[in-house]
């Protein structure tokens, strides 16, 4: 029977595809140019993948970037359906200064299995190693979260390692991590990239904050299948968006369990780095005999194959 780890390799190139598009722009400073370019590669090359695709979760609603458009049908109608969530590139800032964590991203599993966030387009966030999984109480405080995390890895709380947006609504959980002797890696954007360092083990044990809920969606999938762990809460920010959330009824002091964002064990992950990263690495351009080339480093996360895969590309242009 087929199932969505199936698609992985057409995935990969489908994110492949949107960096080789966009990496030209890396670090012009020209955030939007990229973001279309790495948008209609995606689009492209996805079309082609056998598959009856839904974008449940896409982006530019909240910044009004270009976007594959929620709702949008993607594949080519054929084969199984699969709910998409989609970040063309994850870290636009990041990528037009060329500085760490900016990736291609997309999520994929089964149709109907995505969580539906209505109109709230931020989301709290932890994510935990899988060492952690069901060792943490989500509303339970700060201080005695990092506790029950550094117990669970067996660490010193000093030497536990929390990825946090650099905003000005983290200013009190700062405080409270800070307050009891965890330890901080701060970035001004790049949400997905502070949690699957935490799923990865890759340089933080953890991701606490309010971020996009498209990010929440393809973070949760990547939780899953990694068999790590995670919650959500809506957080509308916006005042359009906060009285959106209130006409619809969203509860925003519920936890949403990792299970509840995704509910089906067949979920995939997959990033390519566009800038430098803790588990990709960046797009490299060269030249050789045979011309100009790309090399993209891409990783994907499948619980279907219960591991890691890399897959390093070269394509002469
Ligand atoms: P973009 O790639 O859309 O710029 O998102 C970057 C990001 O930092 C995400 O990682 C994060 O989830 C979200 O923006 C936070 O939103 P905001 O910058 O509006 O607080």
């Amino acid at each position: 029977m087929s199932c969505v780890a199936d698609l992985k390799i057409d995935l990969v190139e489908v994110c492949e595809a949107a960096a080789r598009a966009c990496a030209p722009f890396v670090g012009s400073g020209q955030k939007d140019e990229g973001d279309g370019l790495a948008v209609d590669a995606m689009r492209a090359r996805i079309n082609q993948v056998k598959m009856k695709g839904v974008v449940v979760i896409g982006e530019g609603a909240k910044d009004e970037a270009p976007a594959l458009y929620d709702s949008e049908a993607v594949g080519t109608g054929e084969g199984i359906g699969v709910d998409i969530a989609v970040d063309p590139i994850e870290g636009t800032n990041l990528f037009a200064k060329d500085l760490p964590g900016s990736i291609v991203t997309l999520a994929a599993a089964p149709a109907g299995s995505m969580y539906q966030p209505g109109s709230c387009f931020y989301m709290d966030k932890q994510v935990y190693p899988k060492a952690a999984r069901g060792k943490i109480d989500p509303e339970a405080p700060v201080a005695d979260r990092l506790h029950q995390l550094a117990k669970a890895l067996g660490k010193d709380i000093r030497e536990v390692r929390v990825f946090v947006l650099e905003k000005p609504r983290h200013k009190q959980l700062l405080q409270e991590i800070y307050a009891c002797g965890a330890k901080v890696r701060l970035a001004t954007d790049g949400d997905v990239n502070g949690a699957i360092q935490a799923v990865l083990n890759k340089g933080s044990d953890a991701l606490f904050g309010i971020g996009g809920t498209p990010e929440g969606i393809v973070t949760a999938c990547a939780a899953r299948a990694m068999g790590a762990e995670m919650f959500g809460r809506m957080a509308p920010q916006k005042d359009f968006e906060i009285e959106l959330c209130k006409k619809e009824g969203i509860d925003t002091k519920r936890i949403i369990t990792r299970d509840e964002l995704v509910t089906s064990d067949d979920c995939m992950f997959v990033a390519t780095g566009l800038t430098s990263g803790a588990y990709v690495d960046h797009v490299k351009v060269g030249r050789d005999a045979e011309g100009r080339f790309m090399t993209t480093d891409t990783v994907v996360l499948s619980s279907s194959v219960g591991n890691i895969r890399r897959v390093i590309t070269t394509v002469h242009l």
